[in-house]
């Protein structure tokens, strides 16, 4: 402490003396805090919104107009939560994205400590992935892992857009700020294995996710959920399957995670905090920590879940209060 503050402190006739003093060091008065730092349960300022797939689809055809192919990998539409001056997370852990990529176009080599995947919501053959030189067809329906620090490329050697949806820890990141990314030099990545992409532990293929809902009875209200082996690979997200038969709805759920819903297949009607989300195949929704959320299907409906849900379990964090759930 300077001489000038121990004398300003020594002089101080009050508290109202002693707090510009304390605050010009850098110290908050525990008893005079602007916030409270502590609240009976969880809130967040982040909203329950809908994305919808018609939409993003029409917006990035026509900034294929102008977007070249040199900016393929970011011809992308973020799907970004109206909180303070955020204009990138979806919700305070994951980002999402629509992304789209034109015939004989590639996205450049990189890899990044962030961990991302990929919905395949359209895509005809001759659109691939490559990470780490295992070279991986992306196929609709399909979901694709890149680990972190994984080397990454995407091409499209077809005729027609390819278009998926992108998931990714980026928010996380930057609040722990681990960031680290590089660039391939050059722009290709060779191909060193094409393996069965049924064999690969980084692809969760569309028919294999449906063989393993097979598997599962029906729970409450016409729903069952098959949770993806993916946590070895990507230990901050939940990655699940939810599968409602026509007229079903799942019961009423709350729990701590951040949770982002992408309709693969179906359509129905989700409701979360105050909104109801009429959704349809490609559609977005969010719901965000401790927001009450119910899902009806009007078809037999099919939604890829990811969450911050692992993340939150490592750290104690996690807490379901779903009616007869045994998570605390
Ligand atoms: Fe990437």
């Amino acid at each position: 402490m300077s001489d000038k503050t121990i004398a300003a402190l020594e002089a101080a006739q009050g508290l109202d003396d002693l707090y510009p003093i304390i605050a010009e060091n850098r110290y908050t008065a525990g008893w005079h805090k602007a916030r409270p730092s502590l609240w009976r349960e969880p809130k967040t300022p982040y909203r329950p919104l809908h994305w919808r797939y018609k939409d993003a689809y029409l917006a990035l055809d026509r900034a294929g107009e102008w977007i070249s192919t040199e900016l393929a990998e970011r011809r992308n539409l973020l799907m970004f939560n109206p909180v303070g001056d955020n204009d990138y997370a979806t919700v305070p852990s994951i980002v999402t994205a629509y992304q789209m990529i034109k015939p004989h176009e590639y996205a450049r080599t990189h890899r990044h400590t962030p961990n991302a995947l990929r919905l395949i919501l359209d895509a005809k053959p001759g659109v691939y992935t490559v990470v780490n030189g295992v070279k991986l067809p992306m196929r609709a329906g399909d979901v694709l892992l890149t680990p972190n620090l994984h080397w990454h490329s995407h091409y499209n050697e077809g005729e027609h857009n390819a278009y998926w949806i992108d998931f990714l820890d980026v928010p996380l990141v930057h609040l722990l700020q681990p960031m680290f990314f590089d660039e391939l030099p050059g722009t290709l990545q060779d191909v060193q294995s094409e393996p069965d992409p049924e064999t690969c532990p980084f692809v969760f293929s569309r028919v294999s996710v449906l063989a393993k809902l097979a598997e599962i009875p029906d729970g409450p209200g016409g729903a069952r959920r098959y949770v993806l082996p993916s946590e070895a690979f990507i230990p901050t997200m939940t990655l699940s399957y939810l599968h409602i038969h026509a007229g079903g709805l799942t019961p009423q759920a709350k729990t701590t995670a951040n949770r982002i819903f992408a309709v693969t297949e179906g359509r129905g009607e989700a409701k979360v905090g105050d909104r109801n989300f009429a959704f349809e195949r490609g559609d977005v929704f969010c719901v965000p920590s401790w927001t009450s959320y119910e899902i009806g299907a009007l078809e037999t409906a099919l939604l890829f879940e990811v969450s911050d849900e692992a993340a939150l379990r490592k750290l104690n964090l996690y807490f379901d209060r779903t009616p007869g759930s045994a998570a605390r």
